[in-house]
């Protein structure tokens, strides 16, 4: 039987799939993971002409990640990020992408991520000592979904400007950054800014011009380019470009080609590793702290994990194999509540997967939050329990059956990072403070491109012991890598 012979995954037909198709206008996540539910790992419905494949078992995931990612790329949801990204590594294609992942992926090893643990954990040092948390009275309430996003921000911030930070770099960064992505996130939510582009004539950056909302956007992004048009302008002009990211990116230069970044291209990196490194973290972050709330035997054995690890000190990348209860509880945070639930292909040719017919063009949506929920990999998948991740648990675990950071060549550049990261600021807080959520408090998750707490995620917050001094901490020195 040849390819075009095989018959199209199963899924709802006829008034079925326009129900599907309905509901997927108020919630994407919910209609998708029921279709996974209902017609198994690899389910297919049709929308005016358009085929659109839920892929949600592991093997078939392989499949368009891995084995065959050629005949893939990324999805049509990637349209808008594109406006923001540019060309930058998250929503590029091709040659371009290629270009770029092999500059800068030496920038995430271990000798540089060494130096960022340094701004993490100082980072954290003085949010433990100063706003929100430090003077608080015990059983105050903290919005700490705010407080994670605007930690996580600020490390990567530091990371990518370094010595700028304590100067004008942040301080007009930060605000600009954040109108664009509170905007932006909005503009993700406008269903009928996507149709109204798929007309005749339209494209999605008109069709964002026409809400005022949109309008918004496009001039929160203007003044964010202009900003950081300023800023690489300023550093290139320095004799030495530094070695926080930024500095490294000026100084990068192909060694197959000699080539260097262009300043654009600097400048779509910058906005991507700020969008997609903060976010990120910090709902694993905010998410970690509400499943611990609800889970006292995992959080006291982190507190104790903590606090004959740390002691008065703080940590250090080193520490995260004297970590492994810590790590788990953020790992098992990452399974069930992943905050990128989802990653979209397009298919460039027609292809089969498990015996299916996926045809040319098809629009797949890969569930990562139905992958970590699969029961034949994971009993209970509805349980929050971190020994699933100590060492010895995992093994003869499929390695794709778990996949935060996505897999194949795209996966997540920043995934160590984003680990050591999510690890060290939940001991360091953990060893200081104690968040619970308040009694029949009930958190509604937000599915847009990441998945984040809808309405915050207010908490109580008790002191554990003062916090850490900054001062007293080391700089972040390179030199002693
Ligand atoms: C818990 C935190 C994080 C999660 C869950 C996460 C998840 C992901 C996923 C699933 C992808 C793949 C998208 C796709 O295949 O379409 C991705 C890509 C990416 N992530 Fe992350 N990420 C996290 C943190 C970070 C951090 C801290 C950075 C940078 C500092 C970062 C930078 C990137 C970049 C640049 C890409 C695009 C890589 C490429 O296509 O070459 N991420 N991330």
């Amino acid at each position: 039987m040849t390819v075009n012979e095989k018959p199209l995954p199963p899924g709802p037909r006829g008034i079925d799939a326009a129900k599907f198709l309905f509901n997927s206008t108020r919630d994407f996540k919910k209609p998708m993971s029921e279709m996974a539910i209902e017609y198994g790992e690899i389910a297919h419905v049709r929308n005016r002409g358009r085929d659109f494949i839920v892929v949600s078992g592991h093997e078939a995931a392989k499949h368009v990640l891995i084995t065959n990612q050629d005949n893939y790329r990324k999805g049509l949801e990637y349209e808008l990020l594109r406006i923001v990204l540019g060309e930058g590594l998250l929503t590029s294609e091709g040659e371009t992408w290629r270009k770029q992942r092999r500059l800068v992926q030496p920038m995430f090893a271990k000798r540089y991520l060494k130096n960022f643990t340094a701004h993490m954990t100082r980072a954290t040092a003085e949010v433990l000592e100063g706003e929100p948390f430090a003077d608080l009275p015990d059983g105050e309430v903290v919005d700490i979904s705010e407080a994670m996003m605007a930690l996580t921000l600020d490390i990567v911030g530091r990371a990518l400007f370094g010595a700028d930070l304590s100067g004008k770099t942040a301080r007009k960064v930060g605000p600009a950054m954040n109108d664009v992505l509170s905007l932006g996130t909005k503009m993700t939510r406008r269903l009928p800014t996507f149709v109204l582009a798929h007309m005749p004539g339209m494209n999605l950056k008109k069709a964002i011009s026409v809400n005022p909302e949109g309008r918004r956007f496009q001039r929160a992004l203007e003044d964010l380019k202009s900003v950081i048009d300023e800023l690489l302008a300023e550093r290139s002009r320095q004799a030495d470009p530094g070695d926080d990211l930024v500095g490294l990116m000026l100084s990068a230069r192909d060694e197959e080609t000699g080539e260097t970044m262009s300043r654009e291209q600097i400048g779509d990196e910058l906005m991507t590793f700020m969008l997609a490194g903060h976010e990120t973290t910090s709902n694993a972050l905010a998410w970690t702290w509400r499943r611990l709330s609800l889970n006292p035997a995992a959080r006291e054995r982190l507190f104790e994990e903590v606090d004959t690890v740390l002691g008065d000190r703080i940590p250090d990348m080193d520490d995260m194999d004297r970590l492994p209860w810590t790590r788990a509880c953020v790992e098992e945070s990452l399974r069930i509540d992943s905050p990128v639930w989802t990653v979209g292909r397009q298919a460039l040719d027609e292809d089969e997967i498990l015996g299916y017919r996926i045809p040319k063009h098809a629009s797949l949506m890969v569930l990562i939050s139905m992958i970590h929920r699969d029961p034949r990999i994971w009993p209970n998948p509805e349980g929050y329990d971190p020994s699933r991740f100590l060492p010895e648990n995992a093994k003869g675990r499929p390695r794709h059956a778990f996949m935060p950071f996505g897999a194949g060549r795209r996966v997540c550049i920043g995934s160590t990072f984003a680990t050591v990261e999510a690890t060290l600021l939940a001991a360091m807080i953990g060893r200081h403070l104690r968040f619970d959520l308040p009694t029949g408090a009930e958190v509604e998750a937000e599915a847009s491109i990441t998945l984040r707490p809808k309405h915050g995620l207010p908490m109580l917050v008790f002191h554990r012991r003062p916090g850490p001094v900054p001062d007293e901490m080391p700089e972040p020195d390179l030199a002693a890598v």
